[in-house]
């Protein structure tokens, strides 16, 4: 393909000697004439290992060149890769000034230009700035609609300085987030030889994505100097600990316990969580991560709350009371919380529960049913017909096999509040239906 890259800084300068090398024509563009005379004369314009040989290469080769002009390499190009920075403005808010004085450029090229074109940021910009941002710009500056000779899609960069190159062409994922499906097709073609796993989803997706793994990286770093620090204070081996705690590819290094839905609860989490942040207080450890795992919890706790009092309705059925499927364990169970605090407010509430209505049946759960919720003899009900019957909201709590059907049962008249996701992946929204975080 032919390809123009905007910005030859530490992410411009590697893609274009990296798609260079996998034999695409291309030609990058930078406002610094310095970078473009470098790149020209088959130099580096950054530090990064194996990059130097391959500038050197595709410049040799006739595939890499450089220039400041836009208009030239508007002409000798189909898709345009923007490389320009995001930097924090004053008040720590996203800075899509460069990016967007670069669109304003493009797309008076795009005005004196034939053929079509895809505009290509890899920028990190936050959900929206594509689409509500560059995408006006391009099409004032151009005079011309998205879909009239040019589209836009986005692509996330995920490179590590260091390692750049080999986080290139060896990137666990690449996400495409494409406005159609042509646009889509194209960049998966151009990015199947960097990655074996090319998702191809929307633009706000693809803007997203790149976020969550960035303040999931910082979170990990700073989990890690918490347990660190913990650790000292204990004068145990936190490598060690770490090295270990990495073993478990279940639950601790997967995908397990990172799916957005409702609190977490039970006999062990809550407890533990306030043992060991006792511990640290004691130890005299900062652990400030740490310490906002309760409050964050609290928080979801709270929104499930908001969520079924913004409905208006006094009708309230529950579907599933223990903290998950499959165990009549109430301890710490998260709706339980929810229920009171109902409860205190007069809703007129039904519960159901095959596992505590077994428990309570058998006596096995009896005596905490007792002491702890005495007001669930009264709201606890026996068939899930029942408490569909009664309510004007559904609220189904845990992912019990029995509450996945709802979906398919609620009357017209019916809002569902949905708190663990028992709406499939890419499934239409039922008319009703209300997602906790999604
Ligand atoms: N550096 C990384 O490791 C990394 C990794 C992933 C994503 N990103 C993101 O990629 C983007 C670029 O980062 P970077 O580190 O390469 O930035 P950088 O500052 O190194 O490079 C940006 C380049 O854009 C050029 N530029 C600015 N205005 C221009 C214009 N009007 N026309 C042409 N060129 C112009 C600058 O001269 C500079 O060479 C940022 O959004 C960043 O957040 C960076």
């Amino acid at each position: 393909m032919k390809i123009a890259v905007y910005g030859l800084g530490y992410v411009g300068s590697v893609t274009s000697a990296c798609m260079s090398k996998l034999g695409h024509e291309v030609i990058g563009v930078d406002i610094q004439p310095l970078k473009v005379d470098l790149i020209r004369s088959g130099k580096s314009p950054i530090v990064e290992a194996g990059l130097g040989e391959m500038v050197a290469e595709g410049v040799k080769a006739g595939r890499l060149t450089a220039t400041t002009d836009f208009l030239e390499a508007m002409r000798r190009s189909e898709i345009s890769i923007l490389c320009i920075g995001t930097p924090s403005a004053e008040d720590g808010s996203l800075s899509l000034d460069q990016v967007k004085k670069v669109c304003s450029s493009l797309g008076e090229a795009l005005k004196e230009s034939k053929g079509t074109h895809l505009f290509v940021p890899r920028s990190t910009m936050l959900p929206g700035s594509c689409e509500d941002v560059l995408m006006p710009e391009l099409e004032r500056a151009s005079g011309r609609k998205p879909g009239d000779g040019w589209d836009i899609a986005y692509v996330p960069e995920f490179l590590r300085e260091g390692t750049a190159v080999e986080d290139f062409f060896g990137a666990p994922m690449a996400v495409i987030g494409a406005r159609t499906e042509e646009s889509g097709a194209k960049l998966r073609k151009l990015f199947e030889a960097t990655s074996n796993n090319v998702e191809v989803t929307d633009i706000r997706s693809a803007e997203m994505v790149k976020y969550v793994c960035n303040a999931w990286h910082a979170l990990k770093v700073v989990f890690g100097n918490e347990v660190g620090n913990l650790c000292k204070a204990h004068a145990i081996d936190s490598h060690e600990i770490m090295r270990i705690f990495a073993l478990d590819t279940r639950l601790n290094i997967s995908a397990h316990y990172l799916k957005p839905g409702f609190a977490f609860g039970g006999s062990c989490l809550p407890k533990d969580v306030r043992a060991i942040l006792r511990r640290a207080e004691d130890a005299q450890v900062r652990v400030p991560v740490l310490s906002a795992i309760i409050p964050s919890n609290d928080q979801q706790v709270a929104n499930a709350i908001r969520a079924i009092e913004k409905t208006g309705k006094k009708k309230v059925g529950i579907l599933g009371l223990s903290f998950k499927a499959e165990t009549d364990d109430l301890r710490e169970s998260p709706i339980i919380r929810v229920l009171e605090s109902l409860v205190g407010k007069g809703y007129n509430l039904k519960v159901h529960d095959e596992n505590v209505e077994i428990s309570r049946v058998i006596g096995a759960n009896r005596q905490f049913l007792e002491a702890e919720v005495p007001y669930l003899e009264a709201i606890l009900k026996p068939t899930v017909e029942e408490v569909l019957e009664h309510a004007e909201v559904v609220v189904v709590a845990n992912l019990a096999p029995a509450y996945r059907s709802v979906l398919d049962r609620l009357r017209p008249d019916q809002l569902l509040i949905d708190l663990v996701r028992i709406l499939p992946r890419g499934a239409a929204r039922p008319k009703g239906y209300i997602g906790l975080s999604w």
